[in-house]
């Protein structure tokens, strides 16, 4: 640690134990860790200080600390405040590989987690199986599925492994180009859409009959409340009884996929209801969530309330969560097009 993080360091805990005598909740500064993008400090609350009232003051104690953000957690450890690292160390796939590799099958790299650890999500559980990632423009969300699809074809041979790709900006996953594990160029237009999603559903249905699960298929989907939005209504004319609608194609294969070895990985800037029905994100076991715009964003985008997304710090900062467990705040282990290029290539 430098010795000028030692001094914000000590100067920020002074002030946070400042503001919370000032608000009459007062509280001890008894540790913390360093993350390469967080600070966390553990607060120990006097026996009168509720955690609630700490809450209510993550503004003030981030005015007071003059952090762009700083949110405020419960762990096992007690009351945690995050707030950025003034001297953050990047998290790439890159650096990070030799020490998960190598990745169990069908096993996303997904980045850091606050504590160091890396953080990966196996699609064949189901606790993951398919995966919504959500967040605000330049929360992260493309370099997130970029992040993801680059570590499963690394991982897994593309015998083992396919990739599909949705993208209506037609932008998304140029990294990817090259890659063996594609089963076809990304698909951008949205009648092609609708016919790849209807032949995957038709596979799920033999694969369901055969009892098959083999080789995996990873459907990645960027902006996929956009391309439910430009579906409908334009259903392909003259096909067989299959659905014509995206969304219902999605939600049929986010219902039943996972036991016929197809999984979903898909972002969406707007989660509400409005866009992806309750049914379709009620499939989605694991959230990824980065920065949103406000608390009613981040609950629809979790899932659940109190999850502070709406203070994440964007460009990577995401909370993974699934389940009863408390979520995971990680940073996402970045991959640049180019590089993500070289490495399929290698
Ligand atoms: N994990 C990350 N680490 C560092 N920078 C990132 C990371 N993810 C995104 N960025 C930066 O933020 C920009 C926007 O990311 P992008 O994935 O396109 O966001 P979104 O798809 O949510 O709009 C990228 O061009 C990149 O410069
Ligand atoms: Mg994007």
């Amino acid at each position: 640690m430098s010795r000028m993080l030692r001094r914000y360091l000590e100067a920020q805990a002074d002030q946070v134990e400042a503001v919370l005598v000032a608000h009459r909740t007062p509280g001890r500064i008894t540790g913390g860790t360093i993350g390469p993008r967080l600070i966390r400090f553990c607060l120990d609350p006097a026996p009168q200080t509720r955690l609630s009232a700490v809450r209510s003051l993550a503004e003030d104690l981030a005015v007071a600390l003059k952090v762009p953000s700083l949110r405020i957690d419960r762990t096992h450890e007690g009351i945690i405040l995050e707030f950025p690292n003034p001297e953050p160390r990047p998290v790439t796939l890159v650096s990070l590989w030799p020490e998960v590799a190598p990745l169990p099958p069908n096993t996303a790299l997904l980045g850091l987690t606050d504590d160091g650890a890396p953080l990966l999500a196996r699609l064949s559980s189901p606790e993951v199986a398919h995966i919504l990632v959500a967040g605000t423009t330049g929360s992260g969300k493309t370099a997130l599925l970029r992040t993801m699809a680059v570590s499963l074809a690394l991982a897994n041979r593309p015998e083992d492994l396919r990739l599909f790709c949705l993208d209506p900006k037609g932008r998304a996953f140029r990294g990817l180009t090259g890659a063996p594990h594609l089963a076809r160029p990304p698909v951008v237009a949205v009648p092609e859409a609708i016919e790849a999603l209807q032949s995957l559903l038709r596979l799920m249905e033999l694969r369901d009959q055969k009892g098959e699960s083999h080789p995996r298929i990873v459907v990645f989907i960027d902006e996929v409340a956009d391309l439910v939005l430009q579906g409908d209504g334009r259903a392909a004319p003259g096909r067989n009884q299959q659905p014509t609608s995206i969304e219902t194609l999605l939600t049929r294969l986010a219902q039943r996929g996972r036991e016929a070895g197809i999984h979903l990985v898909a972002a969406t800037q707007r989660p509400s209801a409005a866009v992806l029905s309750g049914v379709l994100r009620a499939n989605f076991p694991l959230r990824l969530v980065g920065k949103v715009v406000s608390a009613e964003d981040a609950r629809v985008a979790a899932g659940r309330a109190q999850t502070d997304a709406h203070l994440l710090s964007g460009r990577g900062d995401f909370l993974a969560v699934g389940g009863s467990a408390a979520p995971i705040r990680f940073q996402v282990a970045y991959i640049g097009e180019q590089e993500a290029q070289q490495q399929l290539a290698a």
